[in-house]
C-alpha cells in the first residue's frame, strides 16, 4: 500500500506541548507538538469511546482523553492503561517548509 502525503497544518498552528484536529477524507486525526518541538500523528478518536482527543491534555509524551482521562502514548500509540486497552493508531509525519505532513496510506 502506498502512502500519501497530505498537509495536515503548519508548523505555527500547534503549540509546543499541544494538539490540534485534522480532518481529511471522512477520517480524523490528531496532530501533536511534544516539548522537544518535535510532530506526532495518530487518529483522532479514543479507542475507548469515539471522543476527539484534541480537545485532550498533552503532558510529555501522553496524551489524556478528555472523557474518562484514559491516557496513550502519542509517539508509539500505546494505551496506557484503564479504560483504555486498544492501541491508537499512528501515521508517519515530516515537517517541510513549515508544514506538517502526515502519511495516509
Ligand atoms: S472515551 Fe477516552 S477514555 Fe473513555
Amino acid at each position: 500500500m502506498t502512502n500519501l502525503w497530505i498537509k495536515a497544518c503548519s508548523v505555527d498552528d500547534v503549540d509546543e506541548e499541544d494538539v490540534i484536529r485534522f480532518d481529511h477524507g471522512g477520517r480524523t486525526f490528531a496532530i501533536y507538538r511534544s516539548p522537544e518541538d518535535e510532530f506526532f500523528a495518530t487518529d483522532g478518536l479514543c479507542t475507548h469511546e469515539k471522543i476527539h482527543l484534541a480537545d485532550g491534555l498533552v503532558m510529555d509524551e501522553i496524551i489524556e482523553c478528555p472523557k474518562h482521562n484514559g491516557r496513550f502514548n502519542y509517539r508509539t500509540g500505546q494505551a496506557k492503561g484503564a479504560p483504555v486497552c486498544i492501541d491508537l493508531k499512528t501515521y508517519p509525519v515530516k515537517v517541510e517548509a513549515g508544514n506538517v505532513f502526515i502519511a495516509v496510506e
